[in-house]
């Protein structure tokens, strides 16, 4: 798409965003001021190059697609998930399309500003990587989960010291287990495949996100199940390039309009709390 005509299209689904016709709480307008005259003008704007990322009317994202229910390869070998379904409604928002490329989760934050435009992967917000990247507003809370055995010494975290803990490379559990005195940290590229050695006895617990928690102790019920030492709450938001405010207040406003219309309540039951 010539990059006027996308610049017009997103300008004109911004203002569209904040001004749908059904009737929004005053938190709402407020998460929408992207329709106020300065967002506006930040994002039509010729010289700045904000908003040059959705020019050519492709946002693409990065994901990593092991991750169920947020992300994970569908029965069609797509990536599909709540965060997928999440950035296609907000890339319809913005009248862009939306292009999916599943990658390590390790290297989505290097990746953002050059493969990628940028990740959605169930990412929690973290203070070193705000070093490296901008995020949305955080659209879910969550708090990393313990897989042990069916049969396990494992009560309290406590118990954690000393132990054989797995994690996904890069994630926030595998930052964690260095907390638990004498632990040993194994890293996999997939969580998946930390329960799988979790199951066959090469590891003693898993650290993982709640709700992949809860998928992988019912796949895998009678083998493994999931504790709840109520680790510190964690917020997932939608990793940007840094400094882009144009495109921050794009998808935050996208976000909250689809908050406000249902739309985002709808995929919460579709896809994680169903
Ligand atoms: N919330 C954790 C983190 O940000 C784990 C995310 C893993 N996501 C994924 N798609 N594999 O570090």
């Amino acid at each position: 798409m010539k990059k006027a005509a996308a610049l017009l299209m997103l300008s004109m689904a911004i203002a569209f965003a904040g001004c749908g016709g059904a009737p929004q709480s005053d938190e709402a307008k407020d998460n929408t001021s992207v329709s106020e005259p300065d967002g506006g003008a930040a994002v039509s704007g010729t010289e700045a190059s904000d908003g040059d990322l959705l020019a050519d009317g492709v946002l693409t994202v990065g994901t990593n697609a092991e991750f169920p229910p947020f992300e994970y390869v569908g029965d069609d070998g797509e990536p599909d998930g709540f965060d997928i379904a999440l950035i296609k409604a907000i890339g319809d928002k913005l009248g862009v399309e939306v292009e999916v490329e599943n990658m390590e989760f390790d290297s989505l934050v290097a990746s953002i500003g050059s493969k990628i435009d940028v990740a959605i992967a169930g990412m929690t917000v973290t203070e070193e990587r705000q070093g490296m990247v901008d995020f949305s507003d955080s659209y879910y809370k969550a708090v990393q989960y313990v897989l042990v055995p069916a049969e396990t010494d494992i009560a309290s975290a406590e118990d954690l010291a000393g132990k054989t803990i797995g994690a996904q490379l890069g994630t926030t559990g595998d930052y964690m287990i260095e907390d638990f005195e004498g632990a040993t940290a194994k890293q996999y590229n997939k969580a998946v495949d930390a329960v799988n050695d979790l199951i066959s006895g090469r590891l003693d617990a898993v650290i993982v996100d709640k709700n992949p928690a809860l998928v992988f102790a019912d796949k895998f019920s009678g083998e493994i199940q999931y504790m709840d030492f109520s680790f510190e709450p964690e917020d997932y938001a939608i990793a940007l390039p840094k400094g882009d405010a144009a495109l921050a207040d794009a998808v935050n406003g996208a976000l909250a309009e689809l908050k406000s219309d249902g739309t985002f309540d709808e995929l919460v039951s579709q896809y994680i709390e169903n």
